[in-house]
């Protein structure tokens, strides 16, 4: 495991985008894992800004979302459709047939989960996969949990959940209560893993997360298996690592 604390989150943005091009350059039809929230936001800036400078295209690439919530339609600004498009999507030449995000809103979700699946499957293996992580260590959103899901799936999200990314909504109420998500095999199955955490309330979840037992409780924890995992932390998150 390469734990990495940045002084500045410039600098960590910086750091986690120059991977990511690293990656491309190295091979241009790279499968990349996405993750949407407030982590990543600084990083795919930075993304934005080497593909403006020509330093990387995304033609070739193929990317997956980690989640999408359920029952809000791609238009409604805060699905993580309209996040990607916002955020990445909109800026760069990745086609969108090869930008692959799950559909929360469809009347059926199962056969929703066995779609993501098989493209996934065909793909065969995540090159890097970004991770943001919950307050309460969830990864995508696989949530804390007496046992987990390998394959992608449909979850109940946590009261906690709900209540942080209320922030987005104008009111808890209208935060979904489930979303779908790739489950935590096929994260787990990703060649390389690039886990960023900022801020001083994860400083505690990702030191136990990285440091503590191996809990589908924690579910982060199952990243300590991982045998190419990268984590990257702003001075506040990474507070807690000596
Ligand atoms: C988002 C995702 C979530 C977030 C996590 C942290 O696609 O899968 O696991 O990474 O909820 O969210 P932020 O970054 O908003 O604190």
């Amino acid at each position: 495991m390469d734990i990495r604390v940045f002084p500045t989150n410039e600098l960590l943005n910086a750091a986690a985008a120059g991977l990511v091009a690293h990656l491309l350059h190295a091979k241009p039809k790279a499968v990349l894992g996405l993750a949407t929230g407030s982590t990543p936001v600084g990083i795919y800036e930075e993304l934005v800004k080497l593909y403006a400078k020509q330093h990387i295209r995304f033609r070739e690439a193929t990317s997956f979302n980690l989640d999408e919530y359920v029952g809000l339609p791609e238009t409604h600004e805060q699905s993580y459709h309209a996040y990607m498009q916002q955020h990445l999507f909109a800026h760069i030449d990745l086609p969108a047939e090869q930008a692959n995000i799950p559909n929360g809103n469809t009347a059926d979700l199962a056969q929703e989960c066995l779609r993501y699946n098989a493209l996934l499957e065909h793909a065969k293996q995540i090159d890097l996969q970004l991770l943001g992580l919950g307050h309460n260590g969830h990864i995508g959103f696989n949530e804390p949990n007496h046992a987990l899901v390998a394959g992608t799936h449909i979850v109940e999200l946590r009261e906690e959940t709900r209540i942080a990314n209320a922030r987005y909504f104008n009111s808890l109420a209208e935060v979904p209560t489930h979303a779908v998500t790739m489950g935590i095999g096929t994260i787990l199955k990703a060649k390389s893993i690039l886990l960023v955490v900022r801020g001083t309330e994860k400083a505690h979840i990702v030191h136990e997360a990285l440091t503590g037992p191996i809990t589908t409780e924690n579910p982060a924890s199952l990243l300590q298996t991982h045998p190419n995992l990268i984590v990257m932390l702003d001075a506040e998150a990474g507070a807690l690592f000596k």
